[in-house]
């Protein structure tokens, strides 16, 4: 009970591409082996429907999730691994949080103040134009899966630091409201050393650009989306900069240092762009290879992933109800006798 509890959440939309694994899952499951942590991941599959209201593209998309970090090793022995929408418990400590929160605090959070910016400047009359309760109480559900489990670290991206600023605040008015040291005032972990890539047209890699390469394509479709990646009119003999150049960038977030140096050395020797791009495709199918039959074995076999997320989802549930019999009481909503 006494080791640092850590836990992140995943939303289950989309299709991981390079770009998720080198900037989140390859480092989560780094962290995954570390024992001297209690860590949790879970698929925070009840967050994904406030983008998604496609059943058939959240549950495509959260298997998907669930056997790429299978396949990539991670720790399900040390590491809690479990769907949120399987720990009912998280629902119910979200509305007990929803009255302690201040709605001027929700009015502060960055996505629903972008939303709102944007109805603005598309002129919309009503600026809560298409903005559901779900994206505008984010943050709650959120804090719910934070606080349930008492994490004190919580790695996250720098886009959600406010998230977890705001976990704190829930924490710190529950606990005042009602007395009692209920829960602990959790931490972001932002990594600064964490790589992001850039995309197929040298745009940050992200599903809304439409220019990501899927992290388990197939051999073929790996080779046809590398040699669409964007690069400039130098012939081949003419020396090329790595600094400013996306494929690089991608080759060296999978190249040890000498590896790198090696492709810089090439680079300065005027490489032409095809031969570039059939070093990085054979350099990435070559590590990608032995996890992409794992995952094309796993999304083959749901019932292996769907045990695998229920033993999760059984040792998660157990503490979260410890913490929901102490709560029940403490707001008033206790048994009788
Ligand atoms: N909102 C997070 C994201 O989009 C995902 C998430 C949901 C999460 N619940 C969490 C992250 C709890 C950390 C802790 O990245």
């Amino acid at each position: 009970m006494t080791s640092t509890r850590v836990l992140t959440g995943i939303t289950t939309t989309g299709t991981p591409h390079l770009g998720n694994y080198v900037g989140a899952i390859r480092p989560a499951i780094a962290a995954s082996q570390d024992e001297s942590v209690q860590s949790y991941y879970f698929l925070a599959d009840l967050h994904a429907l406030i983008k998604a209201s496609d059943p058939k593209r959240v549950q495509q998309s959260r298997l998907e999730i669930a056997a790429t970090w299978l396949a990539l090793g991670l720790d399900t022995d040390n590491a809690i691994f479990y769907r949120q929408s399987d720990i009912r418990e998280t629902t119910e400590l979200a509305w007990m949080l929803s009255c302690v929160c201040a709605k001027g605090l929700m009015n502060r959070a960055h996505a629903y103040k972008a939303a709102v910016t944007d109805n603005e400047d598309n002129g919309s009359p009503d600026p809560d134009r298409g903005i559901t309760m779900g994206l505008f109480s984010y943050p709650v559900l959120m804090a719910a899966d934070i606080l349930l489990f008492n994490a004190n670290r919580v790695p996250v991206g720098r886009d959600q630091v406010q998230h977890i600023e705001m976990a704190r605040d829930m924490a710190g008015r529950f606990n005042h409201v009602y007395k009692g040291n209920y829960f602990t005032l959790p931490e972001a972990v932002v990594d600064e050393r964490v790589q992001t890539l850039n995309g197929l047209d040298g745009r940050k890699m992200s599903k809304s650009y439409d220019n990501t390469i899927p992290l388990f394509s197939s051999e073929k479709k790996l080779l046809k989306l590398i040699r669409k990646i964007k690069t400039n009119s130098l012939e081949p003999g003419e020396p090329k900069d790595p600094e400013t150049c996306t494929l690089f960038q991608i080759y060296s977030a999978f190249a040890s240092e000498s590896e790198e140096q090696a492709m810089r050395t090439r680079y300065a020797e005027g490489i032409g762009w095809g031969d570039a791009k059939n070093a990085v495709f054979e350099h990435l199918n070559a590590q990608l290879e032995a996890p992409r039959g794992e995952y094309e074995r796993l999304m083959q076999d749901p019932g292996h992933i769907e045990s695998v997320l229920q033993k999760g989802a059984e040792r998660a549930r157990s503490e979260a109800n410890t913490l929901l019999e102490r709560l029940r009481p403490a707001v008033g909503l206790g048994r009788f006798v």
